[in-house]
């Protein structure tokens, strides 16, 4: 059997036309356009290449970027000072902090200081709380991206079983909640996992979100299942891999995600879903 790719491009680009059609509507009403304050700090290469994917995004859709480019001796206080503003600013429906921070900078204060109703990545305990309760408002990017591919494959989830890779709050934890909401059966591996090949062997869908190349390898997917590959990983040749091998994973899966071009542009286009379903909760249109 041969894979159908799923074209997560594609899906983000249709997404981010809509996104662009609900900006104009708004604009055409009288109401402003829906605002994302970013916020980067230091000079993490991978970082910076993240932020200015969202940033051009942002100008495709019609949202606004507030764009804060912090120096790495950024203090603790400076950060949470700035997000103070930002929090109490009309013209911000989201917020969002690139992590990793630098050392000095206690992450998870940072992120517990954003309002949660600007939380435009889902990462404020009150959200992911929301989730784990099944009752979601702001929904992390990238899961939620991946919620939204697994719909274009017209797949029933309902009674599935879903092996998670991965137990990260950015990634694999939110996942899983995704998946128990829409009455998925969810098995979340990590480190310890004992048999990891025979959970994986035993899974209609495999979500991995190790952030190591090709560590999935083909021959442990389940002939039929759909494969989501959240990694971008370089490999020995320097060439962009997923955390799944694309190729023989794709000889067995009957739909999988290609890197790049699968999960990556998702999670971008669920950040403005975010932020644009935010102004819309702020004055609806
Ligand atoms: N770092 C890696 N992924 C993400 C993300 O989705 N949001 C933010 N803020 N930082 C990240």
């Amino acid at each position: 059997m041969k894979s159908q790719i799923i074209d997560g491009k594609k899906v983000a680009e249709d997404l981010i036309n809509r996104i662009k059609e609900g900006v104009d509507r708004r604009l055409a009403k009288g109401l402003r356009a829906p605002g994302l304050a970013m916020i980067l700090v230091g000079d993490n290469p991978a970082s910076k290449v993240y932020v200015r994917n969202k940033e051009k995004a942002c100008e495709r859709s019609g949202i606004l970027s507030m764009m804060h480019r912090l120096p790495e001796s950024t203090s603790e206080q400076e950060l949470l000072a700035l997000i103070d503003r930002l929090n109490g600013d009309a013209a911000v429906d989201g917020i969002l902090v690139q992590i990793p921070l630098p050392q000095h900078i206690d992450a998870e204060a940072v992120l517990n200081s954003i309002s949660p109703d600007k939380d435009a990545d889902g990462f404020h305990p009150d959200n992911m709380g929301r989730l784990a309760i099944g009752a979601p408002r702001f929904r992390p990017c990238t899961p939620r991206g991946i919620m939204t591919l697994l719909e274009h494959t017209g797949a029933e989830l309902a009674g599935i079983d879903a092996v998670i890779v991965g137990r990260s709050n950015i990634v694999g934890r939110p996942m899983a909640l995704e998946l128990i909401q829409v009455s998925a059966t969810v098995t979340v591996c990590h480190s310890k996992t004992r048999d990891l090949p025979g959970k994986i062997a035993a899974a209609d869908l495999v979500v991995a979100a190790v952030g190591r190349a090709e560590f999935v390898k083909g021959d442990w997917i389940k002939p039929g299942a759909i494969v989501i590959d959240v990694g971008i990983n370089r490999n020995e040749e320097g060439k962009l891999v997923g955390d799944v091998e694309f190729g023989a994973a794709s000889e067995r899966a009957s739909w999988i995600t290609p890197v790049p071009g699968g999960v990556g542009p998702m999670t971008v286009a669920s950040l403005l879903e975010n932020t644009f379903d935010s102004a819309e909760s702020r004055d609806p249109s």
